[in-house]
């Protein structure tokens, strides 16, 4: 008897979708390495912190896939893109890639759709919304460094904007969350 609940090119897909969480995670978890490097520790330990959260999201479509029958299919991570040039162009690749993942949950929500899976669709309703948290997220912190001088920031506020990222939330809240008592 067939207990698979999965097609095979939903299955790929979320196959392929798993592998890029994990690939976003070592990503994070480069240019946490190279901010501490820089001596950065607030901005690599946020990165660090990501790292971990990207972890989460392949471990939650692995997990789904198993639920659904599915074979989880653990491959080579490719290795993350060269070191950012300076603190700036590493929230701007960062955004770059958050855009990127986007576009492979959106593919997911589509190949659902079609095929109408609504057990995946329904699944990944939970990626959109995160993934537009972490757009969020990644613009805000660019649009932060642009205001304290984007490429051209000096060290006093290089200093500062190290400190607060060791306190910095990892998480945006959606509009669907927030309320005028608990903005
Ligand atoms: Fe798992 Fe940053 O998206």
């Amino acid at each position: 008897m067939n207990t698979n609940r999965l097609s095979k090119t939903i299955a790929a897909a979320l196959n392929a979708q798993m592998t890029k969480e994990a690939h976003a995670s070592q990503i994070y978890l480069a240019y946490g390495a190279w901010a501490n490097h820089q001596r950065f520790g607030g901005i690599g330990n946020f990165l660090f912190r990501h790292a971990q959260e990207e972890r989460n999201h392949m471990m939650k479509i692995l997990e789904y896939i198993l639920k659904r029958g599915g074979k989880v299919q653990v491959t080579a991570i490719s290795a993350p893109p060269e070191n950012p040039k300076s603190i700036f162009n590493c929230f701007e690749k960062i955004f770059d890639h958050e855009v990127d993942n986007t576009k492979g949950i959106y593919k997911l929500v589509k190949m659902s759709l079609e095929e109408e899976d609504w057990a995946t669709w329904n699944f990944m309703q939970w990626f959109v919304k995160e993934q537009v948290e972490e757009e969020t997220l990644a613009m805000n912190l660019l649009d932060k460094i642009k205001i304290a001088g984007g490429e051209q920031i000096n060290s006093t506020a290089l200093y500062s904007l190290d400190r607060d990222f060791e306190t910095a939330t990892d998480e945006v809240k959606s509009a669907q969350e927030v309320t005028a008592i608990n903005p």
